[in-house]
């Protein structure tokens, strides 16, 4: 399956989906808010093609053909005549309903809309248009070349035909799908690693073992690459702090509780590689 693809927003995830669709042969335009975006977008496709070609991982004149069936743009109306159409801007949602209601007026009736949301309920976004039935959550993981999963999210009124539709779409870009049927805080993949960081974080809080023990025992004990407390600290402790509190508030559920180290951490700053203090020293 290939076709015309539509990307809205040129950042991290935008232009990760961009580059794997257009080198999985779907023409695709990008369409960001300013230019300056649009030429970051594109320059960080194309550094990562040319390292994929010195890697001897792609052809060069793949990944020639690859940049040229991408098409960047500021205009909206570029994506009207998309078949897919994937929303990956900032996470807030009075953005994504202006672009979810602006694109419902736009784009064809069969046309599927998919946001990369990493956390906000579908069924949210879906409430802007017309046609929550063709909305969808196409949950990418960063980096996009290199990761393998895509979380469906099926929204309240999501169709089963959208959801094959997206699934189509992700396998076509080479990625593997699993499905969450109901539309839940935090989804699968967010509900999962909150549990465990939030575990690992009152392990280490009531002395039961260092941090460094904890990460071995997921590494060493369950094959995992990264220990929990280290993936705290490469994600950000503000960010997990942030979506363990949301999917408490949704579903008051103790496990997501938030214990009082990852607060004060936050409080105090210590939120991970990025401020160089975490659960870790960087
Ligand atoms: N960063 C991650 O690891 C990650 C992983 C999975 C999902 N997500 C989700 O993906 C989405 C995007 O995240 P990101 O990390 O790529 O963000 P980012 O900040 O790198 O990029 C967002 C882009 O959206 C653009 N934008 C803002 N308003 C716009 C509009 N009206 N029209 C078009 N473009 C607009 C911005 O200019 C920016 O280029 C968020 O919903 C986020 O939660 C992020």
């Amino acid at each position: 399956m290939a076709g015309k693809l539509a990307v809205i927003g040129a950042g991290l995830m935008g232009a990760g989906i961009a580059q794997v669709s257009a080198q999985a042969g779907w023409d695709v335009v990008l369409r960001d808010v300013t230019d300056e975006a649009l030429k970051r977008g594109t320059e960080g496709i194309k550094a990562s093609y040319d390292k994929f070609v010195a890697k001897g991982k792609l052809e060069a004149h793949d990944a020639d053909a690859a940049l040229a069936r991408i098409t960047a743009t500021t205009d909206l109306d570029a994506v009207a005549d998309a078949d897919v159409v994937v929303e990956a801007v900032f996470e807030k949602l009075e953005i994504k309903h202006e672009i979810f209601r602006a694109l419902d007026k736009l784009v064809k009736d069969e046309a599927i809309l998919a946001s990369n949301t990493s956390a906000i309920p579908i069924t949210k976004i879906a409430a802007a248009t017309e046609r929550p039935e063709r909305v969808v959550g196409a949950h990418f993981f960063s980096p996009v070349p290199m990761m393998q999963l895509c979380e469906l999210v099926r929204g309240y009124k999501t169709s089963d035909e959208t959801l094959a539709k997206a699934r189509e779409f992700a396998e076509s870009v080479g990625k593997t799908c699993i499905v969450v049927n109901r539309d839940v805080a935090g989804f699968v993949t967010t509900r999962l690693i909150c549990a465990l960081v939030v575990e690992a974080a009152k392990l280490q809080e009531s002395g039961v073992a260092s941090a460094e023990d904890i990460d071995l025992a997921c590494k060493l004990g369950f094959g995992h690459a990264m220990g929990p407390l280290a993936t705290a600290d490469l994600t950000g402790v503000d960010i997990l702090l942030h979506a363990t509190n949301n999917i408490y508030t949704e579903s008051q559920d103790e496990k997501f509780a938030a214990p009082e180290l990852m607060r004060r951490m936050v409080d105090a700053g210590d939120i991970g590689r990025k401020s160089g203090q975490g659960f870790y020293k960087h």
